[in-house]
């Protein structure tokens, strides 16, 4: 019944288009030119964290950014696998086109159609598969969504923009509401907002925030990007110890291995389970997993370059053991680890004061999982008053000027 369901929601391409190729699973455009070619793409992030994505993107990849607004970065940048590497934005898009006179009324689902046609749609799916094949029969897929009132709704937009992409790329349209649909090669996103649809196509062939390594996952285990970020801030550099106190499954090391592959990562947890799901996330990652509990560290004072650290607050995950009902002990704890020229990477609840003002450098404003957070920056002592040691390393000139010019704003 599920099959069948998704069989006839299958748009196949119509005589104009090519249906050939949509069945025969081989490539057939021509190999791309190997010469250097740009293009414009759109990221998207956890809100707050935009402008330190921007700071990732323009250092990493020589881009130009110039637009950043809520979850969204529009920047133009060689087409080059260094896009695939991102580790702090949550999916990526090429940017195809936007297409005006999309107001509430249905008439737009038409003209989203039209507007679709006069897009170079099919010199987008070339400039991914510079990038990585796209099988033409694996299909494809839309995602579909708008701000604002409107006449028609979100599965409207998909089945009308996939009939459109269909015609023109000669690929089928799935929908992937649909039961039992296996992986699609392209990806569409059209996003309806104000008067305007905005057209991309998906770099990756999942979201980016999606990681491979991920196998176990826990209550309160980090969205990987996040972590990502907390290691951007962390200062963390080649050959330096970083620790986790509470590492869970292991997020925020993993991906500090992956930012640095160089540090020393030492991951502790008082919970067996969380430490054996640590391990095999971290597989590859050569990190060193001990059980602790974080009120009783079994560490030397000051050895610790940098922490980061997602305590247990107790809104999914409570503490446990020394810390119960004392979380200044777990912050104290960490910081008697830390190195006296070292930072701590926080993430507390808003309001949450965790350290006297004196030893909180920086504290970063994101919004996780519908409540606003807070990304905190601490120094190892109060007498501190050294800048974030970010600031000196690879991204810190970005992470400077984007703070500035679009960080300082939110709320
Ligand atoms: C919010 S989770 C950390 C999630 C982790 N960042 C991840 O991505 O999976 C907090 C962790 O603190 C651990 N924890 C609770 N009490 C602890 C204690 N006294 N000592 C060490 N770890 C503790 C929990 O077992 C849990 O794994």
């Amino acid at each position: 019944m599920a099959a069948a369901s998704a069989i006839s929601r299958v748009f196949m391409p119509t005589p104009q288009g090519r249906p050939a190729r949509a069945h025969s699973g081989a490539r057939h455009r021509r190999t791309p030119p190997l010469t250097p070619q740009t293009a414009t793409f759109l990221a998207r992030s956890v809100r707050g964290l935009e402008w330190l994505c921007a700071a990732e993107i323009e250092s990493d990849l020589n881009a130009s950014v110039f637009e950043i607004g809520h979850r969204e970065i529009v920047f133009r940048a060689p087409v080059d696998p260094r896009l695939l590497k991102l580790g702090s934005i949550d999916d990526l898009f090429l940017l195809c086109g936007r297409i005006d006179e999309i107001d509430r009324g249905r008439l737009s689902l038409a003209r989203l159609a039209a507007g679709l046609r006069k897009l170079p749609l099919t010199r987008s799916l070339a400039t991914v598969e510079r990038l990585r094949p796209i099988r033409i029969s694996s299909g494809f897929e839309v995602i579909g969504s708008f701000l604002g009132r409107r006449n028609f709704n979100r599965t409207e937009i998909e089945f009308c923009a996939g009939a459109a992409i269909s015609e023109i790329t000669g690929m089928p349209f799935h929908d992937h509401d649909a039961v039992a649909s296996p992986e699609r090669d392209a990806s569409w996103r059209i996003h309806m907002r104000d008067s305007q649809a905005v057209v991309g196509l998906r770099i990756a062939l999942r979201p980016l925030h999606r990681r491979d390594y991920r196998v176990s996952s826990a209550p309160g285990a980090l969205h990987p990007p996040v972590a990502y970020a907390m290691n951007m801030l962390s200062g963390a550099y080649p050959g330096c110890h970083i620790l986790d106190p509470c590492c869970g499954t292991g997020t925020l090391l993993i991906e500090a291995k992956r930012l640095v592959p160089d540090v020393i990562a030492i991951g502790s947890d008082i919970d067996r389970d969380a430490l054996l799901a640590a391990a095999s996330n971290g597989s590859n990652a050569h990190c060193r997993w001990i059980q602790a509990d974080l009120g009783r560290l079994p560490y030397r004072d000051g050895f610790a370059d940098c922490v980061v650290a997602n305590l247990p607050w107790g809104r999914k995950v409570h503490a446990k053991g020394a810390i119960q009902g004392n979380m200044s002990l777990a912050v104290d704890e960490a910081l008697r680890a830390l190195a006296p020229s070292g930072n701590a990477i926080f993430l507390a609840s808003r309001g949450e004061k965790i350290v006297r003002d004196r030893a909180l450098l920086w504290s970063i404003p994101i919004r996780l999982a519908g409540h606003w957070a807070n990304i905190q920056i601490v120094s190892a002592g109060d007498k501190n008053s050294k800048p974030p040691a970010c600031l000196q390393r690879r991204y810190g000139r970005s992470l400077q000027r984007m703070w500035t010019k679009y960080g300082s704003s939110l709320p």
